[in-house]
């Protein structure tokens, strides 16, 4: 067990994460934890964490130096190796002089700590004050141009500790560097691997749900829903029912796929409720992008309060209440709406439109530690088929916000096509795990003249937004290679008549979000 001391919300799911990677086990404890209670766990190493502030600044967080003195190994990142540093009588300086963002960091000793990295690399910084001076026993091993102490350690004592953030992903090696802390400073095993973290879960679950109690979980079609629905199925069996609200707005054999692949895979017990008509209906005439979003979440949470009910009403037969809800919460959502330990609000981008606030649920989060690569590898742990575990995300208004101007029938069918398309050559080329999503969106109010056999055309073009990222956050236009262009688009005019023009969007997000509306 190694504990991740958090001092500072943002950074310490990343760094907990990087040790699982690592193959190292690892929780995360508030800064408030007194160091005994820390110590009665018995953790192979600690790491302390970057934090917002100043050691200098009033309210500072801080840690009973006593920790670095217990004989437990110590890694200090950032803020936690300023109160290292000042915990050992160094000195830390509030020298006006930051560093912010991507900082070269010059290595004059790699000690253990170092090791085998480059000895100019490039890290990422976030601070104001500087350790001047290490403690006495630790070698320096890097600085950076303001920082003449970047970087330090004590194997001996099992301590070290680097100015730069190693877990954010801007930062070279630093990986590295936290698996030479881990495994050579501290001596952790390398054991830990999904297997566990997937264990792990299902124990919480089933304490928290209990043996009598049942759950329901909305199903998506999309990886982080069925994943965390997968992992309760394996927890509470056949307690769990899932609701599949197959709206129309799907793509092609999405419907399907859930109720085959993933039934077969899990075995879960699922309601699909069939209602296209509906929602076509409600969306007649709409063309504006937020009008159509809220006409959407709110025939969606009509439907979903309705399957409940039905759910609710042949468990009470059996005298049984559902009160647990299972959300797909992915930590990247858990930081965004600012939300640490505690029950969270359901982010409105999770189910469309959101679901009631007095819905009178538990909520069960499997997910709500991990990152969305991590999810797809609990899934398949689970065994769910890659169809299901690599799929790319998509919105929960579906093709309805992909078709710009009214979402009919029959423009659903056109997109469904392209949309089919591109998906299978993206999937051809190998490039399902390299580009984060591609929309293709469906300009459905313009037209423009082709020709086509000899013939006039006079149809509608698709636009291929074809974006990577990390978290959706930000985007970046991927450079898809030419001849995939070629053949998606040749494909799709030859194949959907209504289509007689394929353009590419080249807008990173911002400016552009990666949806058109
Ligand atoms: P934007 O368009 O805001 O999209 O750059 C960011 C990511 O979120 C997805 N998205 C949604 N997902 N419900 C969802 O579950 C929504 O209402 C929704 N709108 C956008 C989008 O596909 C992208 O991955």
């Amino acid at each position: 067990l190694v504990l991740v001391v958090d001092f500072g919300a943002q950074y310490a799911q990343l760094i907990a994460r990087r040790v699982r990677e690592a193959r190292v086990y690892s929780e995360i404890v508030p800064h408030t934890m007194p160091v005994e209670e820390m110590l009665a766990r018995r953790p192979k190493a600690i790491i302390l964490s970057g934090g917002p502030s100043s050691v200098y600044a009033e309210g500072a967080p801080s840690i009973d130096p006593s920790i670095f003195t217990s004989g437990t190994p110590v890694f200090g990142m950032c803020y936690g190796f300023q109160l290292m540093a000042r915990g050992l009588g160094g000195e830390v300086s509030h020298t006006g002089a930051r560093e912010y963002g991507r900082t070269p960091v010059a290595v004059s000793e790699p000690g253990t700590l170092l090791a085998d990295i480059p000895a100019e690399h490039t890290v990422w910084m976030s601070h104001g004050d500087s350790v001047s001076a290490a403690p006495e026993g630790f070698t320096v091993l890097a600085s950076t141009t303001v920082t003449p102490v970047a970087a330090f350690e004590n194997v001996a004592a099992g301590l070290a500790g680097v100015q730069w953030h190693p877990e954010v992903m801007h930062t070279q090696h630093g990986q590295q560097v936290l698996e030479h802390f881990l495994h050579r400073i501290a001596g952790c095993r390398q054991t830990w691997t999904m297997v566990n973290i997937v264990e792990e879960q299902i124990e919480r679950i089933r304490e928290q749900i209990g043996t009598e109690g049942r759950a329901i979980c909305g199903l998506s079609g999309g990886v982080d829903s069925a994943v965390a629905a997968a992992v309760v199925q394996r927890a509470i069996g056949d307690r769990l029912d899932c609701v599949f609200v197959d709206h129309g707005l799907l793509r092609k054999g999405e419907a399907e796929q859930v109720e085959r692949d993933f039934v077969a895979a899990t075995g879960v017990k699922l309601h699909v409720v069939e209602c296209s008509d509906r929602f076509l209906t409600a969306l007649a005439g709409v063309t504006d992008p937020e009008e159509k979003r809220k006409v959407i979440g709110r025939e969606f949470i009509r439907v979903f309060e309705a399957a409940e009910a039905e759910v609710l009403g042949a468990a009470a037969q059996e005298g049984e209440k559902v009160a647990f809800l299972v959300q797909g919460t992915l930590y990247p959502d858990v930081v965004e709406s600012g939300g640490g330990a505690g029950t969270s609000n359901i982010k409105s981008h999770h189910n469309v439109g959101g679901l009631p606030e007095d819905l009178e649920f538990e909520l069960v989060e499997p997910l709500r530690t991990l990152f969305k690569d991590e999810v797809r590898l609990v899934g398949e742990q689970l065994g769910l088929p890659a169809e299901i575990v690599h799929r790319q995300p998509f919105p929960g208004p579906g093709l309805g916000i992909r078709i710009i101007g009214e979402v009919t029938r029959d423009r659903l069918d056109i997109l469904r096509e392209a949309d089919a398309i591109a998906r299978e050559e993206l999937t051809r080329a190998g490039l399902d795990r390299d580009i984060w999503q591609m929309p293709v969106v469906l300009l459905a109010d313009v037209r423009s003249v082709g020709v086509q056999g000899d013939g006039r055309t006079y149809g509608h073009p698709v636009v291929l937004r074809p974006v990577t990222s990390e978290d959706a956050m930000t985007a970046d236009w991927a450079r898809l290679p030419y001849e995939v262009m070629e053949r998606i688009s040749t494909r799709i005019t030859n194949e959907v008549a209504e289509i007689n023009r394929v353009t590419v969007d080249v807008t990173s997000k911002p400016p552009g979000t990666i949806e058109w509306e």
